[in-house]
């Protein structure tokens, strides 16, 4: 007892700290769990859409969740499966859909795959038809992959369809979230310039594209650790990119990868229409694409290829400058 009490007496100031360090921690406590008033959740499709993920997703079990897994593998390592030397078949041309559709197609403003199970089957003035998901995957299958259609019966078709729907699986009927897709960045008033975008070209993204936009394979060599921009591996110029607008906007949130965000560009609005008009000067394969835009008035303002009802050139609805366009075509509308 004795003992203890000299204890206490020697080691008072030590003691006096301990008790009051627990105590603060005490108040702490007690203040944070009864003032803490979580704020709700309210999930606005009209804001912001969050993806689900396989890890958290508990309903997705079975035959289906291996469906899906094996949809997200063929989405971020297509040439794995389906590129020149692919191990399921050789039907496109080493790219992955990762490339364009970032993180697997679940990034906000990286084009992602949030508005296709609400949207489709939609009409598509490209085609003059309602096209389901199907139809669309094949659409980039042959022209950003430069490829073949895939078979609408085969394992790895359905479960690319699986992932895509199990992506926008939150989203109601109808709803496309914003930041799906590819941000639309203003016009210019002047032509994109291709001569000042080979400048933003060589600083910002020659370091990884390549002098010639021919990319860089990856040590397994079947698919890319920096994707090609243009020459006989690129998209071709039936893809959306091939537009000056998607371009722009793909790059404006997303390039140099891993550095811009949406929220955070490294280029300017202007050097993005400036190097999507270089990039897109460049030499690249060509799809007949006759077919499209049955109706010829609903062509793009940024379609590069005419006939066209506005009386533009090619090279203005290519480069720009884009607002004269627009402003004969509100006139016609008008005068009809
Ligand atoms: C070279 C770039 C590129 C690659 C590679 C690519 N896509 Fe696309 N994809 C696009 C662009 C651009 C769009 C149109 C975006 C827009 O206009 O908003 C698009 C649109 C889509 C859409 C429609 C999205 C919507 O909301 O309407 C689907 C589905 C799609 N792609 C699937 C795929 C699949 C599957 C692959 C791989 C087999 C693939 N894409 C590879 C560029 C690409
Ligand atoms: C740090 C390396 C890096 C830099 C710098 C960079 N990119 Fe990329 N880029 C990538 C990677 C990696 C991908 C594919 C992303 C994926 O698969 O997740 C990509 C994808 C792309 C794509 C879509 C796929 C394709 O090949 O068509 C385009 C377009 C693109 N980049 C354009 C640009 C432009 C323009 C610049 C310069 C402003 C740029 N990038 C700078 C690494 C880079």
């Amino acid at each position: 007892m004795e003992s203890v009490r000299k204890n206490i007496r020697e080691n008072w100031p030590v003691i006096i700290i301990i008790t009051a360090v627990i105590l603060v921690l005490a108040m702490n406590f007690l203040s944070l769990n009864t003032t803490y008033n979580p704020t709700p959740i309210t999930t606005t499709y009209d804001s912001s859409w969050a993806s689900p993920s396989l890890f958290t997703d508990r309903t997705l079990t079975g035959e289906n969740r291996t469906l899906v897994i094996y949809g997200q593998d063929l989405i971020t390592h297509t040439s794995r499966y389906l590129g020149p030397n692919g191990k399921v078949g050789s039907i496109s041309n080493g790219m992955n859909c990762q490339n364009c559709h970032l993180s697997g197609g679940k990034k906000t403003w990286g084009n992602n795959y949030g508005a296709v199970a609400s949207t489709y089957p939609r009409f598509r003035d490209r085609s003059g038809s309602i096209e389901t998901i199907y139809k669309r995957v094949s659409d980039c299958f042959e022209r950003s992959l430069n490829g073949k259609a895939p078979d609408s019966l085969s394992k790895e078709y359905k479960a690319i369809e699986a992932y895509i729907k199990w992506v926008g699986k939150d989203v109601p009927k109808g709803v496309t979230p914003k930041q799906t897709g590819i941000y639309k960045l203003p016009y210019l008033d002047r032509a994109a310039d291709p001569i000042k975008g080979s400048i933003v070209y060589q600083g910002q993204c020659q370091r990884c594209h390549g002098q010639n936009g021919e990319g860089v394979l990856a040590i397994n060599e079947t698919e890319y650790e920096y994707p090609p921009l243009w020459g006989e591996n690129s998209y071709n110029n039936g893809a959306g990119l091939y537009r000056l607008s998607r371009f722009a906007g793909f790059v404006y949130s997303n390039m140099p990868n891993n550095e811009a965000s949406h929220e955070h560009p490294v280029l300017s609005i202007e050097d993005s229409w400036d190097v999507a008009a270089f990039v897109n000067s460049r030499p690249r394969p060509i799809k007949n694409l006759e077919k499209d835009w049955p109706d010829i008035s609903k062509k793009p303002i940024d379609h590069p290829f005419g006939p066209y009802t506005d009386g533009f050139s090619e090279v203005q609805h290519k480069y720009g400058p884009y607002p004269p366009i627009l402003a004969r075509r509100e006139e016609m509308k008008k005068s009809k």
